[in-house]
């Protein structure tokens, strides 16, 4: 780890970043969803896990105000913070969002970008963007929503209320809570659990479960046709066949 707005741990199956701003609360400005972009770019061409978290006490209490304040119109239609959370829900292979304490505007947007979500009894999460003069345009219209459902993400988004760590568990935000000195070994044991797994069927995985509703069972097939012809489908069943015996 280092100093930098978003700092990175390379290991050979993952990445660990870590948004770096704690005396702002893990602010996202500018400069961070740069890093996260080039961070992109390298898991892109290197797919590996990657586990996202916050310093300090907390995930990342919203995008920078001093920046947002100051945004147009046309930073708007740009979509600063939006496409980087669509580039980072598109990696190739799974993210995982350890959640501690604030995780609200734009950071809850980046944890909801996630394909999964854990968090300490701390997390606050939740998008008061209206309380603020704007809407939540980095993904949580359509995304809380396809997690949590309607109800609780219209009650959500229109309230500006924030989840605690309990509810959030109940409604399927985050899939499992443990204590702050236990989260990122938590994080490791699911990306150790992937990591396991042939990578190819994970990456094949991911795309099917984010490909349209009418794209299915299409897509399946034809993702289930490359591994089938693949040699690591072959090696794993036999290796499993040999060790229980069976021809
Ligand atoms: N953008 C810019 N700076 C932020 C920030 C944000 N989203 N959230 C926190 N900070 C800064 C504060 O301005 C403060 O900076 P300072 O020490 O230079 O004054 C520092 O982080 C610590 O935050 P502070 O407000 O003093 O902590 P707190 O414990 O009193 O309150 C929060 C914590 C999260 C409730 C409060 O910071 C807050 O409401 N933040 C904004 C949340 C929000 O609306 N996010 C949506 C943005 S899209």
């Amino acid at each position: 780890m280092d100093d930098a707005l978003l700092a990175v741990e390379r290991r050979p199956d993952r990445v660990i970043a870590r948004l770096n701003r704690p005396h702002k609360r893990n602010a996202i400005d500018r400069e961070m969803i740069d890093a996260l972009h080039a961070l992109c770019a390298e898991l892109e061409a290197e797919p590996r896990i990657l586990i996202l978290t916050g310093a300090g006490e907390d995930f990342a209490a919203g995008a920078d105000i001093t920046q947002l304040r100051a945004r147009r119109a046309e930073d708007a239609h740009r979509g600063i913070n939006a496409n980087a959370f669509i580039r980072i829900r598109e990696l190739p292979m799974p993210v995982i969002a350890a959640l501690d304490g604030y995780a609200l505007g734009g950071g809850a947007e980046l944890a909801y970008a996630a394909d999964i979500r854990i968090a300490t009894p701390r997390l606050k999460i939740g998008n008061p963007e209206p309380t603020l003069g704007i809407i939540a345009a980095a993904g949580a219209t359509w995304r809380l929503r396809e997690i949590v459902g309607e109800g609780l993400a219209s009650e959500m988004l229109l309230t500006g209320r924030a989840l605690g760590a309990d509810e959030a568990r109940a409604a399927g935000l985050v899939s499992s809570v443990h204590q702050p000195d236990e989260l990122m070994s938590a994080a490791h044991a699911i990306a150790d659990r992937i990591a396991a797994a042939d990578p190819l069927a994970i990456q094949h995985t991911k795309t099917a479960l984010r490909a349209g509703r009418d794209t299915h069972p299409v897509i399946d097939g034809e993702l289930q046709a490359e591994l089938f012809e693949s040699p690591e489908k072959m090696r794993r069943m036999t290796q499993f066949l040999e060790r229980t015996g069976r021809p």
